[in-house]
C-alpha cells in the first residue's frame, strides 16, 4: 500500500499532483511520500511487537539524511556498509546504540571511526576481519562488541547477483566453519562477542527461506552457548522482496509471525535490517519525454532520466512500471523507454506496452525508493537529480539537484613544468 494514486486522472503524491512537483523543481526527480514511509516502517516495526527488537535500516536502500531521520523518530535503527553511511546516520540523529555494521571490506579507518562513535555491533565476515578488529579497539583502549556473519547455505530463490547466502557468495562465513571463529573470536581481549547475523539476499519472495535460515541459525546459537558463549543479538538481516509488477510476497506481519513462531530462545533481542521493503514503493522517479523514436521494428520513448538516476532495469534487468502523469486517451504504445546515456544498456523498461506518450509528457518510473537514487551516479557527466519529500499537501526538497559546478568539484588541473604541450612533443 502506497500514497501516489490517481485522483481525476492525474498522478498524486498523497495531496500533491506529481505534475506540480515536476513543474516547479524541473525533471528528472525523485519524489518520497512520507506517510509511505512511515507507514512502511510501522507495519514492520510493529509486526515484531512485544519480541525484543531492533530495527535497522539498510541505509544502502535510500541513504537521504531526511529520510533516515523519519525512521529514527520512530525509534529505528540503521544498518550501514561503510563510514560514509555512519556518517549520513549520525547526521541523521540515528541513536549509535541503534547502529550495526555490515559488509565483507571494511578498512581500519571506517572501524576506528565506528569505535569512536560507539556503535552496537559489528557483522565481521572474515578471520582476518576479526584479527584487524580487535587490533584497532586495542589501539583505542576500546572493546568491540561483534557478531559473526554466518553463511547458513540457504538459497533464497532471487535474482543471482543478489542473493548472498549460499557458500559460493563472498559474504559471511560458512556456518561450519563459524564455530572455531567464534572460539579464537571469544578468547581476544578487546571484542565482546555479542551476536551472531546473516542475510542471505534481497528481494525474497517467500518466507521458507527465511525459516530456513533461522532454524541453522537457531541451531548454532545453541552450540555456541552449550560452548559457553553467551548470544544476546540475533540479526537476521533485510531481504523481504515487495511488489514491482506482479510478485506477492508475503506481508511483513505474515512474514514476522513465521519468524517469531521459530524463535524461542530467551535473552535474545532480534536485529532486523529491511531496506527495500520499507523505502521500495514509498518512491518515483519522474522523467519528461523527449522523443517518440518510431520505426517498423521498435519504437522508442526518449526520456530526460537514465542508467546514471536508476540502474536497476540495466543492471538486473529489473521490472519498474511505467505510468503517466496524466493519464489521457492516447491509446498503447508498445515501445522501449530509453535514456540519453551511450549504452545499449540504457533502458527502464523493454517491449512495453504503455501510455502512448507524446514529447514533452511527464512519465513515473514507480517502485524507486530503494536502490534508487542511492546508487545514482554521475556517469555521461549527468548531474544528479534532486530529491523531495512529499508531506499531506506540502512538498520539501531534500536534496537539490547537482550543478555542473559540483560535477568538477574536487577536480584539479596540474600545472606541470613546461607546460602541457611540452609532454605530447617530447613522445
Ligand atoms: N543487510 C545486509 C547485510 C544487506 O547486504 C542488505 C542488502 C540489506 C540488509 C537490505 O536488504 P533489503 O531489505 O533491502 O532487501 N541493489 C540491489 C539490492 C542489493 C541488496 C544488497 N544488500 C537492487 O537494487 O535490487
Amino acid at each position: 500500500m502506497h500514497h501516489f494514486a490517481y485522483k481525476e486522472g492525474e498522478l498524486y503524491c498523497e495531496d500533491v499532483p506529481v505534475s506540480k512537483i515536476a513543474r516547479e523543481m524541473g525533471t528528472p526527480l525523485y519524489i518520497y511520500s512520507h506517510a509511505t514511509l512511515l507507514r512502511h516502517f510501522r507495519a514492520f516495526d510493529g509486526a515484531f511487537g512485544d519480541v525484543p527488537h531492533i530495527t535497522c535500516f539498510a541505509v544502502k536502500s535510500n541513504s537521504n539524511i531526511a529520510v533516515l531521520k523519519l525512521f529514527a523518530g520512530e525509534g529505528g535503527g540503521a544498518d550501514i556498509v561503510s563510514g560514509g553511511e555512519l556518517y549520513r546516520a549520525l547526521s541523521a540523529g540515528i541513536d549509535p546504540g541503534k547502529i550495526v555494521y555490515s559488509g565483507v571490506g571494511k578498512t581500519a579507518e571506517e572501524m576506528a571511526y565506528a569505535l569512536r562513535s560507539e556503535i552496537l555491533m559489528f557483522n565481521v565476515e572474515s578471520s582476518q576481519e576479526i584479527a584487524l578488529l580487535n587490533d584497532v579497539a586495542g589501539k583505542m583502549g576500546k572493546r568491540a562488541s561483534i557478531a559473526i556473519r554466518v553463511n547458513p547455505d540457504v538459497d533464497p530463490e532471487t535474482h543471482p547477483y543478489i542473493s548472498t547466502g549460499l557458500k559460493e557468495h563472498k559474504f559471511g562465513i560458512d556456518i561450519e566453519k563459524a564455530l572455531e571463529d567464534y572460539r579464537v573470536a571469544s578468547g581476544l581481549s578487546h571484542l565482546h562477542v555479542a551476536g551472531v547475523s546473516c542475510h542471505i539476499g534481497s528481494q525474497l519472495t517467500r518466507v521458507s527461506p527465511f525459516v530456513d535460515a533461522l532454524r541453522k541459525l537457531n541451531e548454532f546459537v545453541g552450540k555456541l552457548r552449550k560452548k559457553g558463549i553467551p548470544i544476546e543479538y540475533l540479526d537476521l538481516g533485510g531481504g523481504l522482496g515487495i511488489t514491482y509488477d506482479k510478485e506477492a510476497p508475503p506481508h511483513p506481519g505474515e512474514y514476522a509471525a513465521a519468524l517469531k513462531k521459530e524463535l524461542d530462545m530467551e535473552g535474545l533481542t532480534v536485529v532486523l535490517e529491511p531496506g527495500r521493503v520499507i523505502a521500495g514503493n514509498a518512491g518515483i522517479l519522474v522523467a519528461k519525454v523527449l522523443y517518440v523514436k518510431r520505426s517498423p521494428q521498435k519504437n522508442f520513448v526518449v526520456i530526460d532520466a537514465a542508467m546514471n538516476d536508476l540502474i536497476r532495469p540495466s543492471l538486473y534487468g529489473s521490472y519498474h512500471d511505467i505510468q503517466p502523469v496524466r493519464r489521457s486517451e492516447q491509446g498503447v504504445l508498445k515501445a522501449d523507454v530509453v535514456g540519453p546515456i551511450c549504452e545499449s544498456t540504457d533502458f527502464m523498461a523493454r517491449d512495453r506496452d504503455m501510455a502512448a506518450f507524446e514529447p514533452g509528457d511527464l512519465m513515473a518510473v514507480m517502485s524507486a525508493g530503494a536502490y534508487g537514487f542511492s546508487m545514482a551516479s554521475n556517469y555521461n557527466s549527468r548531474p544528479r537529480v534532486p530529491e523531495v519529500m512529499v508531506r499531506k499537501d506540502r512538498y520539501f526538497v531534500i536534496r537539490e539537484r547537482e550543478t555542473y559546478e559540483d560535477l568538477v568539484r574536487g577536480e584539479r588541473i596540474p600545472d606541470f613544468p613546461g607546460g602541457h604541450k611540452s609532454v605530447i612533443s617530447n613522445q
